[in-house]
């Protein structure tokens, strides 16, 4: 198995595990990771993800011994990485646990979660330039949307290494977190997510998501749509009665009917 899989409380963990060729993404640990990810996405039990790694290694990237010898017309046809685009509709909230590297593909799965939390030992980076390509599983976007177009320029056009410091200070990590106990500590934060409202986690991230799609006076609409809508659901009465009554809100499915 080329990725594990672990269901601890409300939080998934899937673990890759591919140690010879340093996680490296090829096409089966592709499916095999994203198939999974959307039954888990499906399951009302389920209210975070973590994608991970070991300790020294996250991922270093796509699988360049599969690549290496494919030409144009192979490429094009197979629409090559284009499955990725499966795990970017995966509406429960994914968090990045990166400890060790995180290069090219690796950076890029670590920068499709919905948030990336770094161990101090933790190495980012797109060094596909020098193997005479550029990202391709949205690299050049999503870096470009997270720190701006003259860092994404130095990250990609140099293919440096970003220690976790810089990969905080310039937003690509949300926040680092003690090398010590690394995953128990990243496992405890989702878990306080994923007590939450399923429906109010799936809503935030599709409204925090529509921010990069749409102008600002759109998305405000949007929002402000989407928070109306959430009036018809339980979770909202359960967490404004649990408030009134200075209690902890039990927030449930998404699946369960709203209660008269
Ligand atoms: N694909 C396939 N195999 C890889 C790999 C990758 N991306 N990265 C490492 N490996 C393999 C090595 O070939 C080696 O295998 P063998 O034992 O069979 O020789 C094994 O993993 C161990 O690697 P190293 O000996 O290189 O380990 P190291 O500790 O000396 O270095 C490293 C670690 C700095 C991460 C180095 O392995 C490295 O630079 N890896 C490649 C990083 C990279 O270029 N990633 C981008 C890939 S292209 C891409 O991702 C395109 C895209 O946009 C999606």
């Amino acid at each position: 198995m080329n990725v594990l899989f672990e269901q601890i409380g409300r939080v998934v963990v899937a673990k890759l595990n591919r140690p010879s060729a340093l996680n490296a993404l090829n096409t089966e640990t592709m499916y095999e990771l994203i198939s999974k990810l959307e039954k888990f996405d499906k399951s009302p039990s389920v209210g975070c993800i973590i994608i991970t790694g070991s300790e020294n290694i996250f991922c270093a990237g796509a699988d360049i011994k599969e690549m290496a010898s494919k030409n144009f017309s192979q490429m094009f046809e197979e629409d090559y990485f284009g499955y990725w685009e499966v795990f970017s509709k995966i509406k429960t909230p994914i968090i990045a646990a990166v400890s060790g590297y995180a290069l090219g593909g690796g950076c890029e799965l670590a920068m499709m979660c919905d948030t990336i939390l770094a161990s101090e030992n933790a190495v980012f980076g797109q060094p596909e330039i020098k193997l005479g390509v550029i990202p391709g599983i949205g690299g050049t976007q999503r870096l470009t949307s997270l720190v701006g177009k003259s860092k994404a320029m130095d990250i990609i056009l140099s293919g440096r290494n970003i220690e976790a410091k810089e990969a905080e200070n310039i937003g690509l990590a949300s926040k680092i977190i003690s090398q010590n106990n690394f995953l128990n500590n990243v496992i405890k934060y989702a878990q306080n997510i994923a007590n939450y409202s399923k429906t109010a986690l799936i809503a935030s991230k599709e409204a925090i998501n529509q921010s990069l799609e749409c102008s600002l006076k759109d998305g405000i609409v949007f929002e402000r749509r989407v928070f109306h809508s959430l009036f018809n659901t339980q979770d909202q009465k359960e967490g404004m009665d649990a408030f009134l009554e200075k209690r902890i809100a039990n927030f449930n499915s998404i699946y369960q009917p709203i209660k008269k």
